[in-house]
C-alpha cells in the first residue's frame, strides 16, 4: 500500500476522517495504476477523481470553519491553497500531456499526510466543543 490510513490520521470528527480515508484509497488506486502501468487514460481518471474529490473535501472543511468562526481560518485557508493552486496546475500540464505522474502522486500524498497530522489535527477540539464528531 502506498499509503496506509492508521488512527495518527484521524481528526476527531467522522465526515472528514471518512473524506480523508476516500483521498488515501484515491491515492492507492493511483499508485497502483502507475506501478501496473494502466493505460494512460485510466491513470488519468483516476487523477482526475483525486483532484475533483480534493476541492470537495477542502470546501467542506473551509466551510464548516467559516459556519463555526474557527479562529485559525485565514492560515487554514491559505494552506488549502497550495492544493488548490497545484491542483490547477496539474489540470494545465494534463491539458499538454507533460505531466510527471509519479512526482505528483508524491508531492499529493506528502501533502496530504503533513497537512492532516499537522494543521487538520489542531481543528479537533474546537469543532468537538462545537458538536462536529
Ligand atoms: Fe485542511
Ligand atoms: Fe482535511
Amino acid at each position: 500500500m502506498f499509503v496506509d490510513w492508521g488512527k495518527k490520521y484521524g481528526v476527531g470528527v467522522q465526515t472528514f476522517d471518512t473524506h480523508h480515508m476516500h483521498l488515501f484509497e484515491l491515492m492507492n488506486n493511483l499508485a497502483d495504476a502507475i506501478t501496473c502501468n494502466k493505460e494512460s487514460l485510466k491513470k488519468k481518471e483516476i487523477l482526475e477523481e483525486l483532484g475533483d474529490y480534493s476541492l470537495i473535501h477542502l470546501d467542506a472543511e473551509e466551510k464548516a470553519m467559516e459556519a463555526h468562526g474557527y479562529p485559525d481560518y485565514e492560515n487554514h485557508k491559505k494552506e488549502h491553497m497550495v492544493m488548490r493552486n497545484r491542483i490547477a496546475e496539474f489540470h494545465e500540464q494534463q491539458a499538454s500531456e507533460t505531466i510527471a505522474l509519479s512526482a505528483l502522486l508524491d508531492f499529493i500524498a506528502d501533502w496530504w499526510t503533513t497537512h492532516i497530522t499537522k494543521t487538520d489535527r489542531r481543528y479537533s477540539s474546537f469543532f468537538n466543543e462545537k458538536g462536529l464528531k
